[in-house]
């Protein structure tokens, strides 16, 4: 990782740019105007330290001004910031603000708490064995529903691993055949957030028993994904209790390490998910087109990269591409899905697949290409994929072995 020695490169490149913006904007305080208040943490990587800050949010101008906790000063002044919206202000959600990504850790008073502390819940949903041809669709069924994901790995459980996760279940008779499907082929974990996510999950994913899914609830996941009893698509966890217990099996918040990545690091190449195609809801509608295409899967993740991390994987282009920096900061921009894609000649016809990195040049030239169909301009065009051959194994690499090491 290649951190600004000087330490205070990120703080001054980020003062400076608030400073720009500011200065397009008028300061006008009025008293009676709606305003929520938040505590906000950073992780400073160059002095290794977590900073607070007070985080105002004025919804009548959409602007946004921030307080050093610890020193007790302006860190930024009032500021226009048109890519923060009132429902991405929740605590314990994640947000950005000028490429910065803070952690939203606590309502800053009464009124906010009280205005905005909403029924916003946390659930583990896991896409099982027999469905994991279909996880495009369900990623789409989730995001049409009004749900985030805000975590997501696809993982192989050991026999261990399965049999922890099910330990309430060890006495039942259909144990063992519970045991034997779930550990047959990847799984995908995700932490689903939304208004009363547990219920919410659980609705979507109808009865238990696919059958029975079908005759009563045939719009469900269960219903037109599952196979069985047992086989029957997905998960999802039964209270907030079993929530909070199950995705820390899946995604421990601190020491442990949780099921290892699916990724086999052979034959491959790397496709990321941009963060904002991400968060226009469009992963399931990506990943069910490049299942349809014949490309295998084999590892998924989804990522929020360091800025410093965005430069070093895009290392090849700085000094290359004239859109370097735009492209750093677009990755670095929110959560993204790294891809692990294989199949013959995977690099190559991946990237014809995907089309010209230039969405308005794809859709003159290759307009059913993926870019044509997803991409807005040549910084956020739906896909990065790698682009030489050699590179593949590389920067699939990068992801699963390094920033998932
Ligand atoms: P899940 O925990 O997987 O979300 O499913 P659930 O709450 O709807 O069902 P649960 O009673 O917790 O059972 C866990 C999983 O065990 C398998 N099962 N097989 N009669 C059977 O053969 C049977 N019953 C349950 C299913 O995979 C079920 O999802
Ligand atoms: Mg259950």
């Amino acid at each position: 990782m290649r951190l600004d020695k000087k330490g205070d490169g990120v703080s001054s490149n980020f003062t400076n740019k608030c400073r720009q913006h500011g200065s397009l904007f008028t300061v006008v305080r009025k008293s009676q105007e709606d305003r929520f208040a938040f505590i906000a943490e950073w992780y400073d990587p160059n002095a290794a330290l977590l900073r607070r800050y007070q985080l105002l949010y004025y919804p009548k101008d959409g602007s946004v001004e921030m307080f050093d906790l610890k020193n007790h000063r302006s860190f930024l002044r009032r500021t226009k910031y048109d890519d923060l919206h009132l429902e991405d202000l929740f605590v314990g959600n994640k947000i950005n603000v000028f490429s910065r990504h803070l952690n939203l850790v606590d309502y800053g008073d009464q009124y906010t708490s009280r205005k905005l502390g909403s029924r916003k819940e946390r659930t583990l949903g896991m896409i099982k064995p027999d469905a994991i041809n279909r996880m495009g669709a369900i990623l789409e069924m989730i995001y049409s529903t009004g749900l985030s994901i805000t975590k997501m790995k696809m993982v192989l459980l050991s026999r261990k691993e399965a049999m922890d996760f099910y330990a309430e279940h060890q006495s039942k008779f259909f144990f063992s055949n519970l045991i034997q499907f779930m550990t047959s082929g990847p799984v995908v974990a995700m932490e689903i957030l939304g208004d009363n996510a547990v219920s919410a999950w659980r609705k979507l994913l109808g009865p238990t028993d696919t059958s029975k899914a079908r005759s009563e609830a045939p719009e469900t996941i269960r219903a037109q994904y599952g196979t069985d009893g047992t086989k029957n698509a997905a998960h999802g966890s039964d209270s907030v209790a079993s929530a909070a217990r199950e995705l820390e099996f899946f995604f421990p918040s601190s020491g442990g390490r949780g099921p290892a990545n699916t990724a086999k690091l052979t034959d491959c190449t790397c496709c990321i998910i941009k963060p904002h195609a991400v968060s226009e809801g469009l992963a399931g509608t990506i990943v069910s087109a490049i299942s349809g295409a014949g490309f295998e899967i084999s590892a998924m993740q989804m990522f929020n990269m360091e800025r410093a991390n965005a430069e070093e994987f895009y290392e090849v282009y700085k000094g290359v591409v004239a859109e370097y920096n735009s492209m750093v900061v677009e990755l670095c921009s929110g959560s993204c899905i790294a891809l692990e894609i294989r199949g013959t000649d995977a690099p190559r016809t991946f990237r014809e697949f995907c089309g010209p990195a230039d969405p308005e040049i794809a859709r003159h030239l290759r307009p059913k290409t993926l870019r044509a169909l997803l991409g807005k301009n040549k910084i956020q065009n739906a896909v990065h994929c790698t682009d030489l051959p050699e590179d593949g194994i590389l920067e699939v690499q990068y992801f699963f072995k390094i920033l998932d090491g």
